[in-house]
Protein backbone atom coordinates (compact mmCIF):
# COMPACT_ATOMS: atom_id res chain seq x y z
CA UNK A 1 0.00 0.00 0.00
CA UNK A 2 1.51 3.49 -1.08
CA UNK A 3 0.86 5.93 2.07
CA UNK A 4 -0.47 9.29 0.49
CA UNK A 5 -1.12 10.97 3.66
CA UNK A 6 -0.63 11.04 6.77
CA UNK A 7 -1.90 12.66 10.61
CA UNK A 8 0.16 13.12 13.50
CA UNK A 9 -1.87 13.91 17.09
CA UNK A 10 0.17 15.63 18.96
CA UNK A 11 2.76 18.47 17.84
CA UNK A 12 5.52 18.74 20.28
CA UNK A 13 8.98 17.69 20.76
CA UNK A 14 8.62 14.42 18.95
CA UNK A 15 5.76 14.81 16.33
CA UNK A 16 6.91 18.26 15.19
CA UNK A 17 10.61 17.67 14.33
CA UNK A 18 9.49 13.76 13.18
CA UNK A 19 6.57 14.80 10.94
CA UNK A 20 8.73 17.61 9.32
CA UNK A 21 11.57 15.40 8.06
CA UNK A 22 8.80 12.49 6.90
CA UNK A 23 7.40 15.44 4.57
CA UNK A 24 10.71 16.89 3.84
CA UNK A 25 11.69 13.52 3.06
CA UNK A 26 8.42 12.17 1.15
CA UNK A 27 7.00 15.43 -0.87
CA UNK A 28 4.45 13.08 -2.43
CA UNK A 29 3.03 12.52 1.20
CA UNK A 30 0.67 14.66 2.83
CA UNK A 31 1.50 15.28 6.40
CA UNK A 32 -0.70 16.96 8.76
CA UNK A 33 -0.14 17.44 12.49
CA UNK A 34 -2.65 18.44 14.66
CA UNK A 35 -2.85 19.30 18.51
CA UNK A 36 -5.65 20.22 20.78
CA UNK A 37 -3.39 23.13 21.63
CA UNK A 38 -4.45 25.87 19.66
CA UNK A 39 -1.65 28.20 21.01
CA UNK A 40 0.86 25.69 20.09
CA UNK A 41 -0.65 25.07 16.72
CA UNK A 42 -0.43 29.04 15.86
CA UNK A 43 3.07 29.27 16.81
CA UNK A 44 4.19 26.09 14.40
CA UNK A 45 2.56 28.27 11.79
CA UNK A 46 3.95 31.25 12.30
CA UNK A 47 5.49 33.35 9.54
CA UNK A 48 8.30 34.43 12.01
CA UNK A 49 10.21 31.12 12.15
CA UNK A 50 12.39 32.23 15.26
CA UNK A 51 8.29 31.85 17.29
CA UNK A 52 8.22 27.92 16.41
CA UNK A 53 7.02 26.17 19.87
CA UNK A 54 10.18 24.42 20.19
CA UNK A 55 13.49 25.16 20.16
CA UNK A 56 15.19 22.74 18.19
CA UNK A 57 18.68 23.35 15.88
CA UNK A 58 17.89 23.33 11.90
CA UNK A 59 14.13 22.54 12.74
CA UNK A 60 13.33 26.06 11.59
CA UNK A 61 14.88 25.17 7.70
CA UNK A 62 12.95 22.10 7.41
CA UNK A 63 9.76 23.76 8.40
CA UNK A 64 10.10 26.29 6.21
CA UNK A 65 10.88 24.52 3.32
CA UNK A 66 7.81 22.01 3.80
CA UNK A 67 5.39 23.80 5.66
CA UNK A 68 2.26 24.83 3.32
CA UNK A 69 3.79 22.85 0.64
CA UNK A 70 3.40 19.24 1.73
CA UNK A 71 3.62 19.47 5.83
CA UNK A 72 0.73 21.33 7.50
CA UNK A 73 -0.29 22.38 11.14
CA UNK A 74 -3.39 22.47 12.30
CA UNK A 75 -6.43 21.88 14.96
CA UNK A 76 -8.72 20.38 13.18
CA UNK A 77 -7.94 16.70 14.36
CA UNK A 78 -11.10 14.87 13.23
CA UNK A 79 -10.58 15.76 9.66
CA UNK A 80 -7.00 15.33 9.82
CA UNK A 81 -7.83 11.66 11.08
CA UNK A 82 -10.22 10.88 8.53
CA UNK A 83 -8.04 12.03 5.66
CA UNK A 84 -5.56 10.01 6.49
CA UNK A 85 -4.00 6.72 6.06
CA UNK A 86 -1.86 6.58 8.07
CA UNK A 87 -1.77 7.89 11.77
CA UNK A 88 1.04 8.55 14.60
CA UNK A 89 -0.29 9.10 18.01
CA UNK A 90 2.73 11.14 19.55
CA UNK A 91 0.85 12.84 22.60
CA UNK A 92 2.24 12.58 26.18
CA UNK A 93 2.62 9.92 28.22
CA UNK A 94 3.88 11.67 31.90
CA UNK A 95 4.39 9.71 34.76
CA UNK A 96 0.91 9.31 36.87
CA UNK A 97 0.27 11.90 39.41
CA UNK A 98 -2.69 10.19 41.13
CA UNK A 99 -4.17 6.73 41.65
CA UNK A 100 -2.88 3.38 41.19
CA UNK A 101 0.66 3.54 39.95
CA UNK A 102 1.26 7.07 40.99
CA UNK A 103 4.46 8.47 40.28
CA UNK A 104 5.38 5.13 38.42
CA UNK A 105 3.14 4.21 35.55
CA UNK A 106 2.67 6.18 32.52
CA UNK A 107 -0.56 7.97 32.34
CA UNK A 108 -2.31 6.41 29.21
CA UNK A 109 -4.96 8.85 29.52
CA UNK A 110 -3.96 11.16 26.66
CA UNK A 111 -3.07 7.65 24.23
CA UNK A 112 -6.75 6.43 24.84
CA UNK A 113 -8.33 9.44 24.36
CA UNK A 114 -6.52 9.42 20.51
CA UNK A 115 -7.47 5.80 20.15
CA UNK A 116 -11.20 6.37 20.96
CA UNK A 117 -10.65 9.95 18.81
CA UNK A 118 -9.68 7.93 16.17
CA UNK A 119 -12.23 4.85 16.45
CA UNK A 120 -14.87 7.43 16.50
CA UNK A 121 -14.18 9.48 13.01
CA UNK A 122 -12.60 6.70 11.01
CA UNK A 123 -14.40 5.54 8.38
CA UNK A 124 -11.72 3.82 6.22
CA UNK A 125 -9.44 1.16 7.36
CA UNK A 126 -5.64 3.17 9.31
CA UNK A 127 -2.35 2.19 9.91
CA UNK A 128 -2.24 3.55 13.80
CA UNK A 129 1.18 4.14 14.47
CA UNK A 130 2.56 4.65 18.63
CA UNK A 131 4.98 7.29 18.34
CA UNK A 132 5.16 8.26 22.03
CA UNK A 133 6.58 6.13 24.57
CA UNK A 134 4.92 3.78 26.09
CA UNK A 135 5.13 0.95 28.37
CA UNK A 136 5.00 -2.67 27.21
CA UNK A 137 1.37 -3.87 25.51
CA UNK A 138 -0.18 -0.52 25.06
CA UNK A 139 -0.60 -1.76 21.30
CA UNK A 140 -3.13 -3.78 22.62
CA UNK A 141 -4.68 -1.69 24.77
CA UNK A 142 -5.14 0.43 21.72
CA UNK A 143 -5.88 -2.23 19.54
CA UNK A 144 -8.93 -3.32 21.67
CA UNK A 145 -10.44 0.22 22.31
CA UNK A 146 -9.95 0.87 18.12
CA UNK A 147 -11.87 -2.53 17.49
CA UNK A 148 -14.51 -2.25 19.94
CA UNK A 149 -15.54 1.13 19.76
CA UNK A 150 -14.81 1.79 16.11
CA UNK A 151 -17.12 1.52 12.98
CA UNK A 152 -16.48 -1.52 11.75
CA UNK A 153 -13.13 -0.35 9.61
CA UNK A 154 -10.33 -2.53 10.06
CA UNK A 155 -7.07 -0.73 12.05
CA UNK A 156 -2.94 -2.06 12.05
CA UNK A 157 -0.90 -0.68 15.12
CA UNK A 158 2.63 -0.72 14.81
CA UNK A 159 4.82 0.70 17.32
CA UNK A 160 7.74 3.11 15.91
CA UNK A 161 9.45 4.56 19.13
CA UNK A 162 11.53 7.66 18.53
CA UNK A 163 14.90 7.67 19.15
CA UNK A 164 15.40 11.50 18.80
CA UNK A 165 17.89 12.97 21.10
CA UNK A 166 16.80 16.93 21.78
CA UNK A 167 19.08 19.46 20.58
CA UNK A 168 20.50 17.07 18.18
CA UNK A 169 16.97 15.86 17.28
CA UNK A 170 17.13 17.26 13.36
CA UNK A 171 20.29 15.12 12.93
CA UNK A 172 19.09 11.79 14.80
CA UNK A 173 16.33 12.04 12.20
CA UNK A 174 17.95 12.86 9.32
CA UNK A 175 21.12 9.83 10.11
CA UNK A 176 18.94 7.66 12.36
CA UNK A 177 21.36 4.65 14.17
CA UNK A 178 18.29 2.95 13.15
CA UNK A 179 14.22 3.29 12.64
CA UNK A 180 12.48 0.26 15.03
CA UNK A 181 9.14 -0.86 13.77
CA UNK A 182 7.34 -3.14 15.92
CA UNK A 183 4.08 -4.71 13.64
CA UNK A 184 2.07 -8.32 13.56
CA UNK A 185 3.72 -9.85 10.88
CA UNK A 186 1.75 -13.14 11.34
CA UNK A 187 -0.88 -12.04 8.83
CA UNK A 188 -0.84 -10.47 5.71
CA UNK A 189 -2.63 -6.68 6.92
CA UNK A 190 0.01 -6.32 9.26
CA UNK A 191 3.35 -7.62 6.87
CA UNK A 192 1.58 -4.37 4.29
CA UNK A 193 1.27 -2.10 7.17
CA UNK A 194 5.09 -2.71 8.77
CA UNK A 195 6.01 -2.74 4.59
CA UNK A 196 3.98 0.40 4.26
CA UNK A 197 6.02 2.52 7.05
CA UNK A 198 9.41 0.82 5.98
CA UNK A 199 8.57 2.31 2.58
CA UNK A 200 8.17 6.02 3.96
CA UNK A 201 11.79 5.71 6.29
CA UNK A 202 13.65 4.14 3.20
CA UNK A 203 13.18 7.13 1.43
CA UNK A 204 15.81 8.24 3.32
CA UNK A 205 17.42 5.52 5.54
CA UNK A 206 19.08 2.91 4.30
CA UNK A 207 17.64 -0.61 4.77
CA UNK A 208 19.82 -2.75 6.59
CA UNK A 209 19.53 0.62 9.34
CA UNK A 210 15.90 -0.31 9.40
CA UNK A 211 15.15 -3.07 11.68
CA UNK A 212 11.40 -4.75 12.29
CA UNK A 213 10.66 -6.69 15.10
CA UNK A 214 7.34 -7.76 16.91
CA UNK A 215 5.25 -4.50 18.32
CA UNK A 216 6.12 -5.79 22.40
CA UNK A 217 10.14 -6.17 21.31
CA UNK A 218 9.94 -2.80 19.80
CA UNK A 219 7.94 -1.09 22.72
CA UNK A 220 10.34 -2.67 25.49
CA UNK A 221 13.49 -1.58 23.13
CA UNK A 222 12.65 2.09 23.31
CA UNK A 223 12.51 1.61 27.59
CA UNK A 224 15.58 -0.54 27.73
CA UNK A 225 17.36 1.78 25.21
CA UNK A 226 16.95 4.74 27.79
CA UNK A 227 17.23 2.81 30.81
CA UNK A 228 20.76 1.56 29.55
CA UNK A 229 21.41 5.31 28.79
CA UNK A 230 20.84 6.96 32.06
CA UNK A 231 22.58 3.98 34.07
CA UNK A 232 25.78 5.00 32.36
CA UNK A 233 25.06 8.41 33.20
CA UNK A 234 24.13 7.28 36.84
CA UNK A 235 26.77 5.22 36.83
CA UNK A 236 29.26 7.71 36.12
CA UNK A 237 27.91 10.06 38.39
CA UNK A 238 28.28 7.36 40.93
CA UNK A 239 31.87 7.82 40.55
CA UNK A 240 32.02 10.94 40.77
CA UNK A 241 31.52 11.36 44.51
CA UNK A 242 33.99 8.47 44.74
CA UNK A 243 36.35 10.77 43.03
CA UNK A 244 35.36 13.70 45.50
CA UNK A 245 36.40 11.76 48.51
CA UNK A 246 40.05 10.17 47.03
CA UNK A 247 41.05 12.97 44.69
CA UNK A 248 40.88 10.82 41.54
CA UNK A 249 39.82 12.81 37.78
CA UNK A 250 36.52 11.96 36.87
CA UNK A 251 37.16 13.08 33.12
CA UNK A 252 40.48 10.92 33.48
CA UNK A 253 38.22 7.82 34.69
CA UNK A 254 35.53 8.56 32.34
CA UNK A 255 38.38 8.73 29.25
CA UNK A 256 40.22 5.64 30.37
CA UNK A 257 37.08 3.66 30.87
CA UNK A 258 35.25 5.17 27.49
CA UNK A 259 38.60 3.43 25.35
CA UNK A 260 38.03 0.22 26.39
CA UNK A 261 35.81 -0.19 22.68
CA UNK A 262 33.45 -2.20 24.82
CA UNK A 263 32.08 0.45 26.70
CA UNK A 264 32.50 3.44 24.23
CA UNK A 265 33.08 6.76 25.07
CA UNK A 266 29.33 8.32 25.06
CA UNK A 267 27.35 8.72 28.09
CA UNK A 268 30.32 9.10 30.12
CA UNK A 269 29.82 12.77 31.07
CA UNK A 270 29.58 13.45 34.91
CA UNK A 271 26.90 15.97 35.77
CA UNK A 272 24.66 17.22 38.12
CA UNK A 273 22.30 14.91 37.41
CA UNK A 274 19.90 13.57 34.27
CA UNK A 275 16.83 15.27 32.90
CA UNK A 276 14.26 15.44 30.34
CA UNK A 277 10.95 13.44 29.20
CA UNK A 278 12.40 9.93 29.16
CA UNK A 279 14.52 8.92 31.42
CA UNK A 280 12.86 9.09 34.85
CA UNK A 281 9.61 7.85 32.66
CA UNK A 282 11.04 5.29 31.40
CA UNK A 283 12.48 3.18 33.64
CA UNK A 284 9.87 3.97 36.47
CA UNK A 285 7.49 3.09 33.59
CA UNK A 286 10.15 -0.21 33.44
CA UNK A 287 10.24 -0.67 37.34
CA UNK A 288 6.55 -0.27 37.65
CA UNK A 289 6.16 -3.10 34.66
CA UNK A 290 8.61 -5.21 36.55
CA UNK A 291 6.55 -4.80 39.75
CA UNK A 292 3.20 -5.90 37.99
CA UNK A 293 4.78 -8.68 36.97
CA UNK A 294 6.23 -9.53 40.42
CA UNK A 295 9.96 -9.23 39.30
CA UNK A 296 11.28 -7.36 42.63
CA UNK A 297 14.90 -7.75 42.28
CA UNK A 298 14.40 -6.50 38.44
CA UNK A 299 12.32 -3.42 39.54
CA UNK A 300 15.07 -2.73 42.36
CA UNK A 301 18.00 -2.95 40.16
CA UNK A 302 16.09 -0.47 38.06
CA UNK A 303 14.90 2.04 40.30
CA UNK A 304 18.72 2.18 41.68
CA UNK A 305 19.52 4.82 38.15
CA UNK A 306 16.67 6.63 39.81
CA UNK A 307 17.84 7.15 43.33
CA UNK A 308 21.57 7.65 42.23
CA UNK A 309 20.01 10.82 39.99
CA UNK A 310 18.01 11.89 42.81
CA UNK A 311 21.00 11.83 45.69
CA UNK A 312 23.36 13.75 42.55
CA UNK A 313 21.14 16.92 42.40
CA UNK A 314 20.62 16.80 46.15
CA UNK A 315 24.27 16.58 46.76
CA UNK A 316 25.01 19.35 44.82
CA UNK A 317 22.53 21.73 45.93
CA UNK A 318 23.83 20.29 49.58
CA UNK A 319 27.45 21.22 48.39
CA UNK A 320 26.66 24.53 47.53
CA UNK A 321 25.19 25.47 50.93
CA UNK A 322 28.12 24.05 53.05
CA UNK A 323 30.67 25.50 50.95
CA UNK A 324 28.48 29.07 51.70
CA UNK A 325 29.37 28.83 55.09
CA UNK A 326 26.65 26.40 55.34
CA UNK A 327 23.81 29.51 54.93
CA UNK A 328 22.71 30.55 51.88
CA UNK A 329 19.50 32.72 53.50
CA UNK A 330 19.63 36.05 51.83
CA UNK A 331 22.79 34.98 49.25
CA UNK A 332 22.63 35.42 45.70
CA UNK A 333 22.81 32.12 44.16
CA UNK A 334 23.35 33.20 39.93
CA UNK A 335 22.32 29.71 37.31
CA UNK A 336 23.90 29.81 34.06
CA UNK A 337 21.16 27.58 32.28
CA UNK A 338 18.09 26.17 33.41
CA UNK A 339 17.28 23.57 30.20
CA UNK A 340 17.67 20.01 30.93
CA UNK A 341 20.30 20.18 28.04
CA UNK A 342 22.11 22.32 25.74
CA UNK A 343 20.40 23.40 22.93
CA UNK A 344 16.31 23.07 23.82
CA UNK A 345 14.29 24.89 25.59
CA UNK A 346 12.90 21.75 27.08
CA UNK A 347 13.04 22.37 30.85
CA UNK A 348 11.42 18.86 31.62
CA UNK A 349 12.91 17.10 34.51
CA UNK A 350 15.83 19.54 34.37
CA UNK A 351 17.99 19.12 37.56
CA UNK A 352 17.95 22.82 37.62
CA UNK A 353 14.39 22.98 38.99
CA UNK A 354 15.12 20.26 41.68
CA UNK A 355 18.39 22.22 42.66
CA UNK A 356 16.77 25.84 43.01
CA UNK A 357 13.67 24.22 44.90
CA UNK A 358 16.88 22.95 47.69
CA UNK A 359 17.71 26.41 47.52
CA UNK A 360 15.11 28.38 47.96
CA UNK A 361 13.70 25.96 51.04
CA UNK A 362 17.25 27.37 52.53
CA UNK A 363 16.19 31.12 51.53
CA UNK A 364 18.38 32.16 49.07
CA UNK A 365 18.17 34.68 46.10
CA UNK A 366 18.58 32.74 42.17
CA UNK A 367 18.95 34.78 39.50
CA UNK A 368 19.13 32.48 36.38
CA UNK A 369 20.05 33.10 33.00
CA UNK A 370 19.04 30.47 29.75
CA UNK A 371 19.66 31.46 26.53
CA UNK A 372 16.15 29.73 25.27
CA UNK A 373 14.02 29.33 28.50
CA UNK A 374 11.46 31.68 29.36
CA UNK A 375 10.59 32.93 32.73
CA UNK A 376 6.83 31.87 32.91
CA UNK A 377 8.17 28.61 31.95
CA UNK A 378 10.71 28.32 34.92
CA UNK A 379 7.90 29.54 37.27
CA UNK A 380 5.68 26.68 36.01
CA UNK A 381 8.59 24.31 36.70
CA UNK A 382 9.00 25.63 40.17
CA UNK A 383 5.34 26.17 40.98
CA UNK A 384 4.89 22.27 39.74
CA UNK A 385 6.72 21.00 42.69
CA UNK A 386 4.17 22.59 45.03
CA UNK A 387 6.93 23.33 47.80
CA UNK A 388 6.25 26.73 48.25
CA UNK A 389 3.64 29.45 47.00
CA UNK A 390 3.62 31.21 43.50
CA UNK A 391 4.30 34.54 44.76
CA UNK A 392 7.19 32.99 47.16
CA UNK A 393 8.97 31.82 43.51
CA UNK A 394 8.42 34.87 41.75
CA UNK A 395 9.65 36.83 44.56
CA UNK A 396 12.85 34.66 44.93
CA UNK A 397 13.99 33.40 41.70
CA UNK A 398 14.04 36.16 39.11
CA UNK A 399 14.82 35.46 35.51
CA UNK A 400 17.19 37.88 33.79
CA UNK A 401 17.71 37.71 29.62
CA UNK A 402 21.09 39.29 30.20
CA UNK A 403 23.87 36.44 31.76
CA UNK A 404 26.11 39.67 33.24
CA UNK A 405 23.24 40.95 35.02
CA UNK A 406 22.16 37.94 36.43
CA UNK A 407 25.94 37.41 37.57
CA UNK A 408 26.42 40.85 38.69
CA UNK A 409 26.58 41.39 42.55
CA UNK A 410 25.89 37.05 42.96
CA UNK A 411 27.55 35.33 46.33
CA UNK A 412 28.19 31.73 43.56
CA UNK A 413 27.73 30.59 40.24
CA UNK A 414 25.69 27.30 39.59
CA UNK A 415 26.09 26.21 36.45
CA UNK A 416 23.36 23.77 35.14
CA UNK A 417 23.23 23.76 31.50
CA UNK A 418 26.14 23.00 29.33
CA UNK A 419 25.35 25.85 26.54
CA UNK A 420 28.48 26.45 25.00
CA UNK A 421 28.13 30.24 25.26
CA UNK A 422 28.86 29.98 28.93
CA UNK A 423 32.63 29.17 28.25
CA UNK A 424 33.44 32.12 26.13
CA UNK A 425 32.06 34.79 28.90
CA UNK A 426 34.43 37.53 29.83
CA UNK A 427 34.89 35.65 33.55
CA UNK A 428 37.59 38.74 34.15
CA UNK A 429 34.76 41.09 34.24
CA UNK A 430 32.08 38.73 35.84
CA UNK A 431 34.61 38.16 38.74
CA UNK A 432 34.92 41.95 39.32
CA UNK A 433 31.11 42.07 39.94
CA UNK A 434 30.84 39.55 42.25
CA UNK A 435 30.94 38.98 45.78
CA UNK A 436 34.43 37.77 47.74
CA UNK A 437 34.86 35.22 47.44
CA UNK A 438 33.77 33.85 44.21
CA UNK A 439 32.45 30.60 43.73
CA UNK A 440 31.43 28.49 40.77
CA UNK A 441 30.14 25.17 41.33
CA UNK A 442 29.84 23.49 38.15
CA UNK A 443 27.88 21.02 37.35
CA UNK A 444 28.43 20.12 33.84
CA UNK A 445 32.40 20.62 34.17
CA UNK A 446 32.49 22.82 30.98
CA UNK A 447 34.20 25.69 32.22
CA UNK A 448 38.43 25.82 32.35
CA UNK A 449 38.91 25.37 35.80
CA UNK A 450 42.65 26.68 35.88
CA UNK A 451 41.74 29.72 34.58
CA UNK A 452 39.08 30.35 36.80
CA UNK A 453 41.26 29.60 39.56
CA UNK A 454 43.79 31.83 37.79
CA UNK A 455 41.31 34.77 37.75
CA UNK A 456 40.20 34.11 41.70
CA UNK A 457 36.94 32.26 41.35
CA UNK A 458 36.76 28.96 44.30
CA UNK A 459 35.98 26.51 41.44
CA UNK A 460 34.11 23.14 42.50
CA UNK A 461 32.88 21.25 39.70
CA UNK A 462 31.21 17.62 39.73
CA UNK A 463 33.99 15.16 40.90
CA UNK A 464 36.29 18.15 41.85
CA UNK A 465 36.02 19.64 45.42
C1 LIG B 1 16.84 10.65 25.38
C2 LIG B 1 17.45 9.59 24.47
O1 LIG B 1 18.84 9.89 24.23
C3 LIG B 1 16.69 9.50 23.17
O2 LIG B 1 17.21 8.47 22.34
C4 LIG B 1 15.22 9.24 23.49
O3 LIG B 1 14.45 9.18 22.32
C5 LIG B 1 14.67 10.30 24.43
O4 LIG B 1 15.48 10.38 25.60
P1 LIG B 1 16.97 13.30 25.55
O5 LIG B 1 16.22 13.15 26.82
O6 LIG B 1 16.48 14.30 24.56
O7 LIG B 1 17.02 11.91 24.76
O8 LIG B 1 18.47 13.70 25.89
P2 LIG B 1 19.83 12.93 26.18
O9 LIG B 1 20.87 13.47 25.28
O10 LIG B 1 19.68 11.46 26.18
O11 LIG B 1 20.21 13.43 27.64
C6 LIG B 1 19.42 13.12 28.79
C7 LIG B 1 20.01 13.74 30.03
O12 LIG B 1 21.22 13.10 30.42
C8 LIG B 1 20.35 15.22 29.89
O13 LIG B 1 19.97 15.92 31.04
C9 LIG B 1 21.85 15.22 29.72
O14 LIG B 1 22.44 16.42 30.13
C10 LIG B 1 22.23 14.06 30.64
N1 LIG B 1 23.54 13.47 30.29
C11 LIG B 1 23.73 12.86 29.09
C12 LIG B 1 24.58 13.52 31.22
O15 LIG B 1 24.42 14.07 32.31
N2 LIG B 1 25.79 12.94 30.90
C13 LIG B 1 26.01 12.32 29.70
O16 LIG B 1 27.13 11.83 29.49
C14 LIG B 1 24.95 12.28 28.77
P1 LIG C 1 6.55 14.91 23.44
O1 LIG C 1 7.89 15.33 24.02
O2 LIG C 1 6.25 13.46 23.69
O3 LIG C 1 6.40 15.28 22.01
P2 LIG C 1 4.83 17.14 24.21
O4 LIG C 1 4.17 17.38 25.52
O5 LIG C 1 5.87 18.09 23.72
O6 LIG C 1 5.42 15.66 24.28
O7 LIG C 1 3.73 17.04 23.07
C1 LIG C 1 2.56 16.32 23.13
C2 LIG C 1 1.44 17.14 22.48
O8 LIG C 1 0.29 16.30 22.34
C3 LIG C 1 1.00 18.36 23.26
O9 LIG C 1 1.17 19.52 22.45
C4 LIG C 1 -0.51 18.09 23.56
O10 LIG C 1 -1.30 19.27 23.46
C5 LIG C 1 -0.87 17.12 22.45
N1 LIG C 1 -2.05 16.27 22.75
C6 LIG C 1 -2.28 15.52 23.85
N2 LIG C 1 -3.46 14.85 23.73
C7 LIG C 1 -3.99 15.18 22.53
C8 LIG C 1 -5.18 14.81 21.80
N3 LIG C 1 -6.07 13.94 22.30
N4 LIG C 1 -5.39 15.36 20.60
C9 LIG C 1 -4.49 16.22 20.06
N5 LIG C 1 -3.35 16.60 20.68
C10 LIG C 1 -3.08 16.10 21.90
Amino acid sequence: MEIKSICCIGAGYVGGPTMSVIAQKNQNIKVTVVDLNAQRISAWNDTDLNNLPIYEPGLDEVVNEARGRNLFFSNEVDKAIDEAQMIFISVNTPTKTYGTGKGMAADLKYVELCARQIAKVAKSDKIVVEKSTLPVKTAEAIQNILDNTGNGVNFEILSNPEFLAEGTAMRDLAVPDRVLIGGDSSTDKGKKAIQALVDIYASWVPHKNILTTNVWSSELSKLTANAFLAQRVSSINSLSELCEATGADIQEVAKAIGMDSRIGPKFLQASVGFGGSCFQKDILNLVYISKTLGLNDVADYWHQVILMNNHQRNRFAKNIIKTLYSTVNGKTISFLGWAFKKDTNDTRESAAIYVADLLLDEKATIKVFDPKVTAAQMQLDLNYLNTRTKLENANYLKTESDPYVALNGAHAIAVLTEWNEFQSYDWKYIYKNMQKPAFIFDGRNILDREVLESIGFTYKGIGYL
